[in-house]
């Protein structure tokens, strides 16, 4: 079988209609409206409604790259959802997915618990399932962590919102050039859950405390070591693929901190005009923030066919990964 060029051939994206502004979370905790725009930069997240799940907003971001790829749920031949805040534990979110999609009854499976890097992590590991670009594979990264998360801990709650972003990985225009990944576990207690799993089962006293939505973070660690990982990591995938910064005409970070974003832009040496920005919109959305902020990078035009564009993310574990795309 010969080979082709391997790429993005299809992006889509869903948020929830709710949007929740700033001032509105000084109903449950002490903060203000100027503190979160100061120190995160957000101004407001979009929050799911009761009655929607996380395969809901997978599928609603699926449904958008298909068409975008002008393909059927049919169509596909894979699919991996990367998620920290799944369906539930078992089956995967994935499972969900292809039966709600409408998919045949294809490989799906979740790439769970590598917060935010999870999704450009399935993007490399697509990549290479693709076979030669002989299968497409839908690749969706997904959160709905605001209903799993502790609304009175102002340390996170302000920090997150709900949103899906899907790209279509298959033979095309577009080229995945290269890409990279680490982990350190060794920070696995920095940023995480503490309960939930074997380590620390649930118990019905832990959940009546809400345990299980207990965020452990220590800010300033997480906040150090993003800044560090995803310069580096894109600076390691710049060197791999051969190209420098000014090559590339668009830098889409991981949307946590616009703090975090300004130091990784200034060690990158990339100008403002080069790194796209959307927290201010949706928060810090985990594994859908670098699929999401890409659909909608095109769809303002900042990216279009042709287009060199350098996803960088950090997340839980920790776990890092970076990507050059031709768009
Ligand atoms: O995708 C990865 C997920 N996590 C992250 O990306 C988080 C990375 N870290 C950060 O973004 C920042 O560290 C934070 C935004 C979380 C915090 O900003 P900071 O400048 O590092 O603040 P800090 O933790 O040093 O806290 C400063 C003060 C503290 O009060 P005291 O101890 O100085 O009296 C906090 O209690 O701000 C207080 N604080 C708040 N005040 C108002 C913390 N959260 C809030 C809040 N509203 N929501």
């Amino acid at each position: 079988m010969a080979s082709r060029k391997i790429g993005l051939i299809g992006l889509g994206g869903h948020v929830p209609a709710r949007v929740m502004t700033n001032d509105e979370w000084t109903q449950y905790v002490d903060t203000s409206d100027e503190w979160i725009r100061e120190r995160t930069g957000i101004e407001r997240r979009r929050i799911a409604s009761d009655d929607e799940s996380t395969a809901d907003l997978a599928v609603a971001a699926a449904r958008v790259a298909l068409e975008d790829a002008g393909l059927a749920a049919i169509d596909l031949d894979e699919i991996i959802v990367a998620t920290d805040t799944p369906e539930v534990y078992t089956p995967d979110t994935a499972a969900f997915v292809q039966h709600k999609l409408g998919a045949r009854e294809i490989p799906a499976f979740d790439l769970g618990g590598s917060g935010c890097a999870g999704s450009v992590l399935a993007l490399d590991i697509a990549r290479h399932r693709a076979v030669g670009g002989h299968r497409k594979i839908l690749v969706v990264g997904v959160e709905l962590i605001t209903r799993l998360m502790n609304w009175r801990d102002r340390n996170t709650a302000v920090l997150f919102g709900d949103g899906a972003g899907a790209s279509i990985v298959g033979a095309g225009t577009s080229e995945i050039l290269t890409a990279v990944a680490g982990t350190d576990g060794a920070q696995s207690g920095i940023l995480g859950l503490e309960s939930g799993g074997t380590r620390v089962p649930f118990t019905p006293e832990g959940a009546a405390e809400g345990l299980h939505k207990n965020l452990v973070m220590e800010g300033r660690e997480v906040f150090r070591h993003a800044t560090h990982r995803m310069s580096a990591a894109a600076a390691e995938v710049l060197a791999a693929a051969g190209v420098t910064i000014d090559d590339v005409d668009l830098v889409i970070p991981h949307q946590a901190n616009i703090r975090i974003i300004e130091a990784v832009r200034k060690r990158l040496e990339v100008p403002e005009h080069k790194v796209f920005v959307n927290l201010q919109e949706y928060g810090n959305t985990g594994s859908a923030s670098v699929p999401l902020a890409l659909w909608e990078a095109r769809k303002e035009g900042r990216v279009q066919s042709g287009s060199l564009v350098l996803l960088t993310a950090f997340g839980a574990g920790f776990h890092w990964a970076a990507m050059l795309v031709r768009i």
